[in-house]
């Protein structure tokens, strides 16, 4: 079992098995067993408070060097916020990098940036998420293509070849919108679920027959808090997320035990430039989304998930107490769209 699993399942199940143990131990008389189960318990309570990221990912922090060093690591989005950062990041650690985006000198320079930091290779190969499943199946065998050729093995390949191919695939492309359902186009929603998820979709099966033989893979993808709690305003985009999310799961169930691993990151408001930025509004910090992000993939979690407060607070409501979590949502929720509606950030809720 890889570490992450191993430490998320120890961390699901403890808080249940320390209640337990609590109320044996107060029962029985034994009080040292007693405050030592609340201290734990309080730590959990205190995170899910004032925490703004979930315990494993805390727990485990940076992925090691070795996990990425020689790696071929294919990122979409990668031309600016969370995929550049990405980028620099695991370059820093010695990757082998191809850079996808729909602007190719922008990618150019990420390129360069990442392997001043560090990375063994870096390669831009441009893609439009809106283009199609049957265009994201022919970028999926031109990344094959250029793994082999920072490889030195040369052009050509079938998708299957058993030495080579792409390590991690991270699905960071993406767009979201800040308007009411009801104002939202038709083209809009169609639009939406092309760049967020139907392209992840057909980069991950364009993918998959190679990883699958080699035995060996990571695919990553970008959700978003919205997932997690809904989000008044951004219906579609959460839709969307959800929709990745998902089929993400599922597909893990599906390829467990050949090799394949999974990991959706689930990050709240992020200081890049999707979206509108205040004063007041406290977003992630972009570096540190990407560590962990990074680090989770790295070490086998299924999920990252984080967020500010009190965003991560409402998130454990809807999780835990998801009939409170609606109502806050109900209060909140007209605000926002409102708004969504005005152009203002949806953050500052008045
Ligand atoms: N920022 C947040 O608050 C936040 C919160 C949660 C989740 N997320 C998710 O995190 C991911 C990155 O967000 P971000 O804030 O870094 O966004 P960003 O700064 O707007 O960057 C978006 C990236 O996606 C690329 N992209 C956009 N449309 C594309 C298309 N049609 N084809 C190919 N690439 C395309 C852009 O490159 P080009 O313009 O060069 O094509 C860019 O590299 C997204 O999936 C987003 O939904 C963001």
């Amino acid at each position: 079992m890889r570490r992450g699993t191993a430490l998320t399942l120890a961390l699901d199940v403890a808080p249940y098995a320390l209640v337990a143990v609590a109320v044996f131990t107060a029962a029985f008389g034994a009080p040292v067993l007693t405050r030592l189960c609340a201290v734990v318990l309080a730590t959990y309570a205190g995170n899910a408070v004032f925490g703004e990221c979930d315990l494993a990912s805390r727990a485990l922090g940076d992925a090691p060097r070795s996990a990425y060093r020689g790696k071929t690591v294919w990122i979409t989005g990668a031309s600016q916020g969370l995929g550049e950062e990405l980028a620099l990041h695991l370059g820093s650690m010695g990757a082998k990098l191809i850079l996808s985006s729909r602007r190719e000198e922008t990618l150019r320079r990420v390129c360069e940036a990442a392997t001043a930091a560090g990375a063994e290779d870096a390669r831009a190969l441009t893609l439009d998420a809106r283009a199609g499943s049957a265009a994201m199946r022919e970028k999926g065998a031109a990344a094959l293509a250029l793994a082999r050729k920072m490889a030195g093995a040369g052009d050509g390949i079938d998708g299957t070849d058993a030495d080579v191919g792409v390590d991690y695939l991270f699905h960071v492309a993406g767009g979201s919108q800040h308007a009411a359902a009801e104002d939202t186009a038709d083209e809009v929603d169609r639009d939406m679920f092309e760049l967020n998820t139907m392209s992840a979709i057909a980069l991950t099966k364009a993918l998959l027959p190679s990883m699958l033989a080699r035995r060996k893979g990571t695919i990553v993808a970008v959700g978003s808090m919205a997932v997690k709690c809904p989000a008044p305003g951004q219906a579609t985009y959460a839709a969307t997320k959800a929709a990745l999310s998902a089929f993400c799961h599922s597909l893990r169930g599906e390829v467990a035990d050949r090799g394949v691993s999974v990991t959706v990151a689930h990050p709240g408001p992020i200081a890049t430039g999707l979206g509108g930025q205040t004063r007041k509004e406290r977003r992630l910090d972009a570096t540190l989304v990407a560590k962990r992000i990074a680090a989770g993939a790295a070490l086998g979690l299924d999920e990252v998930v984080l967020a500010t407060q009190p965003i991560m607070l409402l998130r454990n409501f809807m999780q835990f107490v998801p009939s409170v979590g609606f109502r806050v949502l109900n209060k909140v929720g007209p605000k926002r769209t409102r708004a969504a509606r005005l152009g203002v950030s949806m953050y500052e809720l008045k």
